[in-house]
């Protein structure tokens, strides 16, 4: 047994420091604020070659500087692959958040078991050997080849020795919450076990180049493996996303050192893993047959990826004195702000009824230009007439009913087109709209403009 390293609880408030652990801080009275943290890293340093523990860096002029950033190793998921920014980069740590159940462990397996060419190691520390294979065969069917292996190991040191023996190209923990260093006592999961554990996978993938994949399970807060702490140490952060009562699950990377934080990765969930969706907007749309009132489509932007969303309002009188106000995939303060713009500036009569608003996959849009859908939505339900089934709408909705410019106009234009709708409303003033692109582009500047066109 190696000599202990030397750690200690410190306040992450303060940054008071005590030999064990306490509930309240004594210096500055804050409570649960310590955390185990590894006082004495010399001794942590053995193992890690002397090329790297020997480096001296000195300051190098910027233009000498190789801006080469290296290769990148595909991992032959066409959508991990364009979140990562064109595949992994050697030696970076991966952070895949998400709430458990959503699929993290199915993706990365099957990353794993599909990485052409490249050995992987998949760390499990939450299934057994069996469980992993059981999982695998369903991913993988008639594929047995694959040079992939798995380990169930939770201590760190244990998984670099094996890690040296293995030499695979990409190694995938899941889940960083399982494991632990024997240089805190602290029980995995903890704040300072997370974080150690972390610091030194980072350091391992920095000096072997080896890339690393960490699952996180995301608490109800919303925030990666409890503490935020993690988001700031490793190279990207991934989330993966969706709801579970849905098929679809969304790929946003929230941080990327070595890309664009804008793609969108979008997979929907298989008998036999998470399968590419090919054209997201066609799959959301659902059957365009005969439309009902109050559904109507929104021309929205995930990331830089158009993505065409049915939008879903049911207006009806209250029964109950107080009306109901519902949404779900959209923010409902920003529906009863909408609701209100209706009321004061269009003169509708919205005060007593009960308005449910859904967006169709489960999805939740954040994006400003999704308004004016939600508003002819509502309209359309309200008054029971139903909208046009090639029509689609991107603007956002000010206060005094003005529809304001969006992102990326053309974008949308071009997807709506290619999806076969013949109109299209957009806000008035948007430039560089273009001229041919083979739907009737309608210029709106107001909400009631629109309402004129669609209802009469
Ligand atoms: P999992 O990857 O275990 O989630 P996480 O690691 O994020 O906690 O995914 C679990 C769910 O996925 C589970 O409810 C079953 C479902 N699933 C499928 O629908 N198809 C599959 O091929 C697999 C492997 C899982
Ligand atoms: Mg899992």
């Amino acid at each position: 047994m190696a000599a202990k390293v030397r750690s200690a609880y410190v306040c992450q408030n303060c940054g008071a420091s005590f030999p064990q652990w306490l509930g309240q801080c004594s210096t500055c009275k804050e409570w649960n604020t310590l955390v185990e943290e590894v006082q004495d890293r010399v001794l942590e340093k053995r193992g890690v070659p002397n090329s790297v523990r020997d480096r001296k860096p000195k300051p190098i002029a910027i233009a000498d500087i190789s801006s080469d950033s290296g290769p990148r190793i595909p991992l032959g998921d066409r959508e991990l692959d364009r979140v990562l920014g064109g595949g992994v980069v050697p030696g970076s740590l991966i952070l895949m958040g998400g709430d458990p159940g959503i699929g993290k462990s199915t993706l990365m397996l099957q990353t794993a078991l599909r990485a052409n060419g490249l050995r992987t190691l998949y760390v499990s520390g939450e299934e057994s050997e069996q469980q992993v294979k059981m999982r695998a065969d369903r991913l993988n069917g008639e594929n047995s080849t694959v040079d992939c292996f798995v380990l169930t190991e939770t201590n760190t040191q244990n998984i670099f020795k094996q890690i040296d023996a293995l030499q695979p190209g990409l190694v995938i923990i899941d889940s960083i919450q399982t494991l632990h260093t024997a240089a805190l006592d602290a029980s995995p999961g903890s704040v300072g076990q997370v974080r150690e554990c972390t610091s030194e996978l980072m350091r391992y993938a920095k000096t072997t180049n080896t890339p690393m994949v960490l699952i996180g399970h995301i608490t109800k807060d919303g925030a990666i493996a409890g503490p935020k702490v993690l988001e700031h140490m490793v190279d990207c952060v991934l989330q993966f996303e969706g709801d579970r009562d849905h098929a679809y699950r969304l790929l946003r990377p929230l941080k990327n050192r070595f890309g664009s934080t804008n793609e969108l990765g979008i997979y929907e969930m298989q008998g036999s893993g998470l399968a590419i969706v090919e054209d997201p907007s066609q799959v959301l749309l659902g059957d365009r047959g005969l439309r009902p009132s109050g559904v109507c489509v929104a021309a929205t932007l995930e990331g830089m990826r158009p993505l065409l969303i049915e939008v879903q309002a049911l207006v009806s009188t209250a029964v109950y004195g107080t009306p109901q106000r519902s949404a779900t995939g959209f923010d409902l303060r920003r529906m009863n702000m909408l609701l209100a713009v209706l009321e004061k500036r269009c003169g509708f009569r919205l005060g007593q009824k009960d308005v449910f608003l859904n967006l169709a996959g489960g999805f939740r849009v954040e994006e400003p230009a999704i308004d004016l859908a939600v508003v002819v939505a509502a309209l359309s339900s309200n008054a029971d007439i139903p909208v046009p089934m090639d029509v689609c709408f991107a603007g956002e909705v000010g206060l005094t009913g003005e529809i304001r410019p969006v992102t990326r106009t053309e974008q949308r234009i071009a997807e709506a087109a290619k999806l076969g709708f013949a109109r299209m409303f957009v806000p008035k003033g948007t430039k560089g709209l273009p001229t041919n692109s083979g739907i009737e582009i309608v210029p709106v500047s107001r909400v009631d403009e629109v309402l004129g066109h669609l209802f009469g």
